[in-house]
């Protein structure tokens, strides 16, 4: 039987991981994989996670299982996180899963049950594990047009453009902060009109919102989704706990399916336990259960947030030095869009041969399609980048 497999292409991000820890110069910078680093290089765990993981090493008296859906208390903290009240609370089915990448996958596999002819409609770029799911499931799968390669901004009218493809019924991605590859956002107005857009078309919209807190604020990251779940009568939204509470190995993250009313959600909400037994049963719990806990706790929760918000200004740091070297090294302003994109990523716009050189020239890591992680850069390392994106001749 094994013999009959076929090897599978490499994830592309994963790949370049291993590529950079197999390079054994010392002065290396990794700006593949989306991981938070500080400006020693460490990704740290975080203050008020310490803190519960002390508390709960204390009070947790059982490992038994939890619920299918996981810890009810995750569920409700998550969107209230999320939600903050946008739609009636009983609309609303929640599932643990392990990771934000867990969510997408049940995601899909619940629009698979209730809408097998469906169309995924994905931006075009996203990040690679979006198709390669959606393919895996054997779904439809459809692109709109996201990247506007001259401006490095949002190419809107070609979005709008794309999105009249879509069919009642058809589920549209969206990134709901901090696009992944791009780095490159809808304005909230633009938000406000693709909205309306899938109202009329009848299309259901699915976040994917593994950033919040990484833009512009927790609120301010949060506002979109809260826009798109108020407005619609269904919405799925697939979250992700790896980044904004550092706790990627811990896999945590939550998918959320609101129902037009509350008279659908019990049904929802026994699909969406249902298909956690089927995959894998019962949620990863440790990581949810931190996240319960400094959610439900007002000095748990302060400190969290002061310490995310020190990690979103570090980044926007990094991005106004980056761009500033740029604008020096260049005499013009063609990288001010670095400073203007948000969350961890910005795609530079260094075509593959490019990247190639600044990897083996001068052991910078970057993905293929000139995604950079602005996390992985310091005070130091910002102006090697910069003359090597110069030299590179980008
Ligand atoms: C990334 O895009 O680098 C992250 O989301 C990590 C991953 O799993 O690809």
């Amino acid at each position: 039987m094994l013999e009959n497999l076929k090897p599978q292409a490499a994830d592309k991000i994963l790949m370049l991981m291993q590529m950079f820890r197999e390079d054994p110069r010392t002065d290396k910078i990794d700006l593949g994989v989306g991981v938070y680093k500080t400006a020693e290089g460490v990704t740290p765990i975080m203050r008020a996670v310490k803190t519960a993981e002390k508390m709960l090493w204390e009070i947790e008296s059982t490992k038994s299982y939890t619920g299918l859906a996981g810890d009810p208390a995750y569920g409700a903290a998550m969107r209230d996180l999320i939600l903050a009240g946008a739609v009636e609370n009983d609309r609303v089915a929640a599932v643990a899963t392990p990771g934000g990448t867990g969510a997408i996958r049940q995601a899909l596999e619940l629009i698979r049950l209730a809408s097998p002819a469906a169309s995924v409609w994905l931006s075009a770029p996203t990040w690679p594990n979006h198709p390669s799911i959606v393919k895996y499931l054997g779904m439809q799968m459809a692109e709109y047009r996201y990247f506007d390669e001259a401006t490095r901004g949002v190419d809107f009218d070609g979005m709008m453009t794309d999105l009249k493809g879509i069919k009642v019924g058809d589920v549209v991605l969206l990134h709901g902060c901090c696009h992944n590859p791009t780095g490159a956002n809808l304005t909230l107005d633009q938000w406000k009109v693709v909205v309306d857009h899938l109202a009329q078309a009848g299309a259901v919209p699915l976040v994917d919102l593994a950033y919040q807190g990484f833009g512009d604020g927790l609120e301010e990251d949060a506002a979109a989704v809260r826009l798109v779940t108020s407005s619609l009568p269904e919405t799925l939204i697939a979250a992700s706990c790896s980044k904004n509470f550092g706790i990627y190995r811990e896999r945590t993250g939550i998918l959320m399916a609101v129902s037009e009313t509350a008279k659908g959600q019990p049904v929802t909400q026994g699909t969406l336990a249902f298909l956690n037994r089927q995959n894998y049963s019962f949620p990863p719990d440790h990581g949810a259960r931190l996240v319960t806990m400094i959610l439900n706790d007002a000095d748990l929760m302060a400190d969290w947030k002061a310490e995310l918000e020190e990690v979103r200004l570090s980044m926007l740091g990094l991005r106004e030095h980056l761009a500033a070297e740029l604008r020096q090294r260049t005499n013009s302003d063609r990288f001010d869009f670095i400073a203007r994109h948000r969350g961890m990523f910005s795609r530079i716009g260094a075509n593959p041969e490019q990247v190639q050189v600044m990897r083996e020239k001068n052991g910078i890591y970057m993905v293929g399609d000139s995604r950079l992680n602005i996390a992985g850069l310091n005070a130091k390392t910002v102006p090697i980048l910069a003359e090597a994106i110069v030299a590179a001749g980008v």
